[in-house]
């Protein structure tokens, strides 16, 4: 029998109507548990009971008790649950009234029902959800919920255990009425990156043997502050990008992480004032991607490199930051041509100016660096002039001249300079220097020949021109203007100026009177040709006059002798043989030795058949024996001749000699 279920007698016996008979049992007796032996009780004759009418009246809606009138006792029809009984209320009783009539007898009976631990503790709400700031202090405090147990004293709950929790701990308060008041206590901060939820249980146990319990889920969830920076995985990014990158190009994409969530971990990025105006004219930087992308012209020659200083910034309340730097490296391209300057040039120069002189200096650049900036110079074609490298100015040209310069048969140089790179490919330029050669008298007068042979005939008229003697000057202006004269020697006492005469500016050779060969056959002299340099150059030609012999003397016919104008008549015998020679005709000639080689002729025979004459010696021979028929007279004409012109005739035909045969 359990231990509740014990009747003991609190008071026993209380005098008649006024007095309350007391009696204390246990919740939860089962049904037939006896709870008093009300007859012993409260003195009764068990055995007059069964006459007498018993009623029994209690004071609530259920029927919990009986009374058996055989043995007097009081026993339990229906569980008593104390807690139905009397909802929340310390102590329990159940009244009631036991009326035995004939003779009338009412019994005042009091039932103290005593607890037990019947009940668990339980929650309300088993599942709580309680949101807690990241950034709580250690020591705050957040209310939990109760639990109930309708049990009373040592069987309702005692106290509340929490699941172990590096962060939370729990704290029980006891109100003025005695209930307890549960508080979650934050012992050390939390951290929703690490643990964004915390998984508590709470249990409530109450007093009684055994224990009971109940339990709630306390389900923390972590509200983010916003306590990480933005963070980027490196402080500084290296980045190498060739120049002249088109617009837009991506140079990087930028990733900032942030451990927080929600607008705490959203990011936005900038340049920070460390940036200079220059690059961010030069790249831009989308705030929300954090891509870098070419905005302006990335050119090597002007910037070798750039340093952005960027920072991430995210949109929590309160924004915390983080900053990188972003080195963009720039690699260069041959995208310059090399360049030629002259810093200065002599463009005319005297023909003659010597070897090793410096004409010209050039300077030769290239923007670009490295093979792309190794710029060298050289001369197009193979030219008089060389380039030497100064040695204490590098990049720096001489323009030499090389080889002695002759206008004559240069006058012009197109000297073109060529300046390559090393680049792959290679970048060109050129440049020209123009270099006109200016004149120096430096060339003489030339006759095409050094000796001239002029044949003047005799008889010539006074001025008549011989012949142009012209020399020849290559220079240039005065050093080419020519001043002809004769070179005076004096020769028996005749100066050559009376004879002949120069113009002085064309060189044409006139005779001044008339020569005669018979009194003078050649003449020897110098002409010369200067020219007007300084100082001025001459060169001299003999010049040799030869006076030709004319045909101004017609043969004379000396013999046969005959008086002028006259026919010579000479008689020869009929018999005379064949080949007798007839007559030797002579004639002379005074002109010269050439001009008198005479000839003859016949120029009228009567028979052609008869004579004959020899054209050399003139003889005239018979060529037959005469007849009786040939006439007495035979008329021969004869005329001697030079082998130039036939003066005689010409002249005056009846001077030429005739002959009569007899
Ligand atoms: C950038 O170029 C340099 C040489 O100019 C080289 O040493 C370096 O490795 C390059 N860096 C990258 C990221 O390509
Ligand atoms: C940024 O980096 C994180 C880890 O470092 C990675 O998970 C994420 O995909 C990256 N985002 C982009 C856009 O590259
Ligand atoms: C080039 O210049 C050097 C000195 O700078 C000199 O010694 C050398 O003779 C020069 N060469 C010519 C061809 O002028
Ligand atoms: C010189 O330069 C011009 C353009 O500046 C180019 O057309 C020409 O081909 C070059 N000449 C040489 C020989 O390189
Ligand atoms: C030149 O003339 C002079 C006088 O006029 C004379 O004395 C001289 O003998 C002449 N010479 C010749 C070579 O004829
Ligand atoms: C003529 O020229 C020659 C050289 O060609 C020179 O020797 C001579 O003296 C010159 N004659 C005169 C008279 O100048």
């Amino acid at each position: 029998m359990p231990f509740w279920t014990t009747v003991f007698v609190l008071c026993a016996a209380w005098p008649s109507a006024l007095s309350v008979t007391r009696y204390s049992i246990a919740e939860e007796m089962d049904r037939g548990s006896v709870v008093a032996n009300l007859a012993a009780d409260l003195g009764l004759d068990p055995g007059g009971l069964a006459q007498r009418e018993v009623k029994l009246d209690i004071f609530t809606n259920k029927k919990y008790l009986d009374f058996n009138k055989k043995t007097g006792e009081l026993y339990i029809v229906e569980k008593i649950d104390r807690e139905y009984l009397c909802p929340a209320k310390p102590t329990c009783f159940l009244k009631l009234d036991v009326i035995i009539e004939s003779p009338l007898r009412i019994f005042n009976i009091e039932l103290g029902i005593t607890d037990i631990n019947d009940n668990a503790p339980h929650f309300r709400r088993d599942r709580v959800e309680l949101d807690v700031s990241e950034s709580a202090t250690p020591g705050e405090r957040f209310s939990l919920p109760n639990a109930v147990d309708p049990d009373v004293d040592i069987n309702t709950i005692k106290t509340y255990k929490l699941s172990v929790s590096e962060h939370f701990t729990i704290e029980i308060q006891t109100g003025s009425d005695g209930t307890q008041y549960v508080d979650l206590v934050l012992t050390k901060s939390l951290d929703r990156e690490e643990n964004a939820v915390h998984n508590l249980i709470l249990t409530a146990v109450d007093g009684g043997v055994p224990v009971r319990s109940g339990t709630a889920n306390i389900i923390v969830r972590v509200q983010d502050t916003n306590d990480n920076p933005p963070r980027f995985d490196k402080q500084i990014y290296t980045i190498n990008m060739t120049e002249n990158s088109p617009t837009g190009a991506l140079v990087m994409k930028l990733n900032a992480t942030d451990l927080d969530e929600g607008l705490n971990s959203e990011i936005v990025y900038s340049f920070t004032l460390y940036t200079s105006e220059k690059t961010q004219d030069a790249f831009a930087l989308n705030p929300n991607t954090g891509e870098i992308t070419v905005k302006g012209t990335i050119d090597y020659e002007d910037m070798k490199f750039y340093e952005m200083h960027i920072e991430a910034r995210d949109k929590g309340a309160h924004p915390l930051l983080g900053q990188c730097k972003v080195v963009v490296h720039v690699t260069d391209m041959n995208d310059n041509y090399p360049e030629i300057t002259i810093q200065s040039v002599k463009n005319t120069l005297d023909e003659n100016i010597p070897v090793g002189i410096v004409i010209a200096l050039v300077g030769i650049s290239d923007r670009d660096t490295g093979d792309n900036g190794k710029v060298s110079l050289s001369i197009h074609q193979p030219m008089p002039f060389i380039l030497n490298e100064s040695s204490d100015r590098p990049m720096h040209y001489k323009l030499i001249v090389s080889e002695p310069l002759d206008r004559e048969t240069v006058p012009e140089y197109e000297i073109m300079l060529i300046v390559t790179d090393a680049g792959k490919p290679p970048l060109s330029d050129n440049e020209t220097i123009t270099v006109h050669l200016l004149d120096v008298n430096d060339n003489a007068p030339q006759f095409p020949q050094s000796f001239y042979t002029i044949r003047v005939m005799e008889n010539n008229a006074p001025g008549a021109l011989l012949s142009s003697l012209t020399a020849f000057d290559p220079d240039l202006h005065e050093n080419q203007y020519l001043v002809y004269f004769i070179l005076e020697k004096e020769i028996a006492n005749t100066s050559m100026s009376m004879l002949f005469s120069i113009n002085p500016e064309n060189g044409n050779l006139y005779a001044l009177k008339t020569f005669d060969y018979e009194i003078e056959k050649e003449f020897l002299f110098h002409i010369e040709a200067r020219d007007s340099g300084s100082p001025p150059l001459s060169s001299n030609v003999t010049v040799h006059i030869i006076i030709v012999d004319q045909n101004d003397n017609a043969p004379v016919i000396v013999s046969p002798w005959r008086a002028h104008g006259s026919v010579v008549e000479d008689k020869i015998p009929r018999s005379t043989d064949k080949g007798s020679l007839v007559a030797k005709v002579i004639a002379l000639d005074t002109d010269s030795v050439h001009n008198s080689r005479i000839t003859y002729q016949f120029l009228q025979v009567t028979d052609a058949t008869l004579f004959s004459l020899d054209q050399y010696n003139g003889e005239i021979r018979t060529m037959r024996m005469f007849s009786y028929r040939d006439p007495r007279h035979q008329r021969l004409l004869l005329l001697p001749r030079t082998t130039g012109i036939l003066l005689c005739l010409l002249q005056s035909p009846s001077s030429c000699p005739q002959w009569r045969l007899q």
